[in-house]
């Protein structure tokens, strides 16, 4: 049969080592590193050179332990902690050990869990960086919203389904305002909220408050891209039950909106199923 695709000539010579163009990682610098969701083999090649070429990482509990054995066996490995509302070190105690690693002339990688940016206060150390006058790069990772979307089948945009994708946190500073819920209530839109376990029965209030409908999808999805992985569904009037009788727990993403009934067809096609086997 004849392709319509042209097939690219294939290089002559092939890079010996993938490209990374990261620059050298400099003593008395600082790299926040983004470790994914959790699977070893979705880390970036550069967190990969990064984490090979530490001497000091700064890691907290969601980790997994076949990441951080990445770093050299000398490396020392410190456990900062952040668990929702349980830090093993305040915030202003993390930033300040960042400073001070950094002034010994170590290389310092602080590896957080997803992307350092979003959701991981890795904005917060960076303007402590930045006033001590450390240099530091932040190598991107893998969200938990883009790795939970992938292994669990959920498009978080589709032109039939939803048009944009709001990423929020259930997770508020205390006296902090409630979310702007109308920007969010559109019904061609997915969100997926982050640290929401616990906020699950008031987010639904709110957005049924706001007028999404009650039988709106809801996905939550438990320990994303892990072997321990699980994608329960439900919907927005009966989201805090499921989290109840299921008995989820952190970490877990909830995902809202109509891209949840593609759920399962696709987890069927990902696992190799027709999707008529599954009907
Ligand atoms: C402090 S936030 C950090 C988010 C991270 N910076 C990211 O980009 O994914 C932690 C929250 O991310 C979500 N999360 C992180 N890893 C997850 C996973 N493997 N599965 C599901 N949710 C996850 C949970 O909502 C968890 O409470």
């Amino acid at each position: 049969m004849n392709s319509p695709y042209q097939a690219l000539p294939t290089p002559l010579v092939p890079p010996e080592k993938p490209v990374i163009s990261g620059g050298e990682f400099q003593p008395g610098s600082v790299a926040l590193v983004g470790a994914g969701p959790g699977a070893a083999d979705l880390l970036t090649l550069r967190a990969l050179q990064r984490l090979q070429q530490a001497d000091v990482v700064l890691y907290d509990h969601l980790l997994d332990s076949s990441i951080l054995a990445l770093a050299p066996a000398t490396a020392e490995r410190l456990c900062v902690g952040k668990r929702a509302s349980r830090h093993t070190l305040p915030q202003a105690d993390i930033n300040q050990l960042l400073v001070s690693l950094a002034r010994q002339g170590r290389r310092v990688v602080r590896l957080k869990g997803g992307d350092p940016l979003l959701f991981g206060r890795g904005g917060e150390e960076m303007e402590a960086l930045a006033a001590a006058g450390i240099p530091c790069e932040v190598v991107p990772g893998i969200s938990a919203a883009l790795g939970a979307a992938a292994s669990a089948g959920l498009p978080l945009t589709h032109r039939d389904y939803a048009q944009g994708c709001s990423l929020v946190t259930g997770h508020r500073r205390q006296g902090q305002q409630t979310l702007d819920w109308p920007r969010h209530c559109t019904p061609e839109q997915t969100i997926v909220v982050y640290m929401g376990l616990g906020e699950a029965a008031s987010i639904a209030s709110q957005l049924l408050a706001h007028g999404r409908a009650a039988d709106t999808p809801v996905a939550v999805v438990e320990n994303a891209c892990s072997a321990r992985q699980r994608c329960l569904c439900g919907s927005l009037q009966n989201l805090a039950a499921l989290i109840e009788q299921e008995g989820i727990s952190a970490p877990a993403l909830l995902v809202i909106g109509q891209i949840v009934t593609l759920h399962q067809k696709l987890q069927a096609a990902m696992a190799g199923q027709h999707a008529a086997a599954s009907s």
